[in-house]
Formats: C-alpha cells, sequence, structure tokens
C-alpha cells in the first residue's frame, strides 16, 4: 500500500437520531495536500474530531500511520486566555517534546509568525490577525506529522487569508507533513490541494473525489484544468440544492 498517512474506511457516525456521517471511506497520504469539500452541517468538523481521536465512529475505521502526530486547528477559537502566547504553545507542547527542542520550536514559529515580541502578551491583548496566526502556530509546535485545518480562512480578510495560505504552504513544503483542509470555498480546494473530497448534504458521503498534480507554484485559478474543476465542483453542489 502507498504510504499512507490516514486511512478512513467505511466510517458512520450518529447523535442520537440523528445520522451526521454515512460510511466515509478516504485517504491522505504522506506529504500530501487533502481537502474536505461540502455544505455546513454535512459533518465535516465530527470527521475531524474522530481523525483526533475526540469523538469515535459508530461504524467503520480510523487508521492513523503508527506513531504520527496529529496537529488541530479548530473551526472555533481555542486559545487558552489566562495564558500568555508562549505559554499557549508551551501547553500543548509538553505531551510531545523535550523542552529543549520544544523552545527551539517555539522560537521558529513565533519569528515567523511576528509574534515573538508578542510572547508575553495575553490572547484578549493580539488583534485578530495575530490570534489566527498563533492557532495555526500552536498546532504546528508538537511538529505534526498530519495538520487537520478546519475552516483557517474563515472571518479573515482576504489579505490575511493570502498570508496565512502563503504561511501553511511555507510549513508544509519545509516539514513535509500531510495537510487535511476543511473548507466550503471551492476556489481555496482548488488552489491548495492535491485530492478533493466532496461530501453530500447531511448525512455526509463523498459523492466525488477530484485529484489534481500541479505543483503548488502553478497553481492560478486561470489555469485551465483548474478553472474547469472549479466549476465541476459548482455545478454539483448547484445540483444538490436544486434537488
Ligand atoms: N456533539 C454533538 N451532539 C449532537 N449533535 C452534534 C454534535 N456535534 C455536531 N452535531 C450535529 O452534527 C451535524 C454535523 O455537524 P458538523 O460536523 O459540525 O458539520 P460541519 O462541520 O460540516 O458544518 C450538525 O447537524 C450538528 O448539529
Ligand atoms: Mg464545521
Amino acid at each position: 500500500m502507498e504510504n499512507r498517512v490516514l486511512e478512513i474506511t467505511g466510517v458512520k457516525k450518529v447523535y442520537d437520531s440523528l445520522e451526521v456521517l454515512e460510511d466515509i471511506s478516504l485517504y491522505l497520504k504522506q506529504g500530501e495536500i487533502a481537502s474536505l469539500l461540502g455544505p455546513s452541517g454535512c459533518g465535516k468538523t465530527t470527521l475531524f474530531r474522530m481523525v483526533a481521536g475526540l469523538t469515535k465512529p459508530d461504524g467503520g475505521k480510523i487508521i492513523l500511520k503508527p506513531g504520527s502526530r496529529v496537529g488541530y486547528v479548530f473551526q472555533e477559537p481555542r486559545l487558552l486566555p489566562w495564558k500568555t502566547v508562549e505559554e499557549n504553545l508551551v501547553f500543548v507542547q509538553q505531551n510531545y517534546l523535550g523542552e529543549e527542542e520544544a523552545r527551539f520550536i517555539r522560537e521558529e514559529l513565533l519569528t515567523a509568525t511576528g509574534l515573538l515580541d508578542f510572547k508575553d502578551h495575553y490572547p484578549a491583548q493580539l488583534s485578530g490577525g495575530m490570534k489566527q496566526r498563533l492557532e495555526l502556530i500552536r498546532a504546528l509546535s508538537i511538529k505534526p506529522d498530519l495538520l487537520l485545518l478546519d475552516e483557517p480562512f474563515k472571518s479573515v480578510d482576504t489579505h490575511l487569508k493570502i498570508k496565512l495560505r502563503e504561511m501553511i504552504l511555507n510549513f508544509w513544503k519545509e516539514e513535509g507533513l500531510s495537510l487535511f483542509l476543511i473548507t466550503h470555498d471551492p476556489e481555496e480546494a482548488v488552489l491548495m490541494a492535491d485530492r478533493i473530497y466532496l461530501l453530500s448534504d447531511k448525512p455526509g458521503r463523498v459523492i466525488k473525489t477530484l485529484e489534481f498534480n500541479k505543483p503548488q507554484q502553478q497553481r492560478t485559478i486561470k489555469d485551465e484544468e483548474l478553472y474547469s474543476a472549479l466549476e465541476e465542483i459548482i455545478n454539483i453542489f448547484m445540483e444538490l440544492n436544486g434537488k
């Protein structure tokens, strides 16, 4: 089997009597970027929570490559308000890394994101963009093999969105980690992902898988292949909504 960091087979999730996910099968190869695209409420976050081990599937299997570490950028803000910028990183790092390595990575990430001068500030003293960057580097600070990004660009302006995207792609290139990105923006998925899984409305299931192998630096929405994929995705969702 190819080098897979994540393999999900026939996963199902039910809350009380609400069937949220039905028979999800997908995989993510090491070093690749996959995207999960689907309507609001179809179970995307639920799937991530199961991958991170925060909740259990009611059927099927989720297999992570043995020894892989999962970083998670949550959909909602999760910074600890009573801890400083640096302490927020230490808090997650202490479960995984030795002190020296942890400090080295922290300084590297804080420097790369322009947050080093703010390391003793509290989240409430940061701008929205800084908080967003901190959420991102907190997940990166444990040196994850797989990074889960749940709508990381939601509610940020276009400028910051482009900056954050660049930053994530830089880490991805340098560290060789795998990225799994939830978005409901087809353009974002097409610009970033090697593989896109389209989910149906609740109960979520994979209705289409699209693959691209264009190198990141050559991706532009003006590219014919990407543009027609974008059209295809939009058409599928329009059809779904029209039903
Ligand atoms: N802990 C929970 N208990 C009960 N229902 C939940 C819980 N978490 C999510 N749900 C429901 O599951 C559905 C899918 O939620 P979610 O995974 O957050 O969707 P998405 O991220 O695709 O918008 C929603 O209808 C939501 O209300
Ligand atoms: Mg969600």
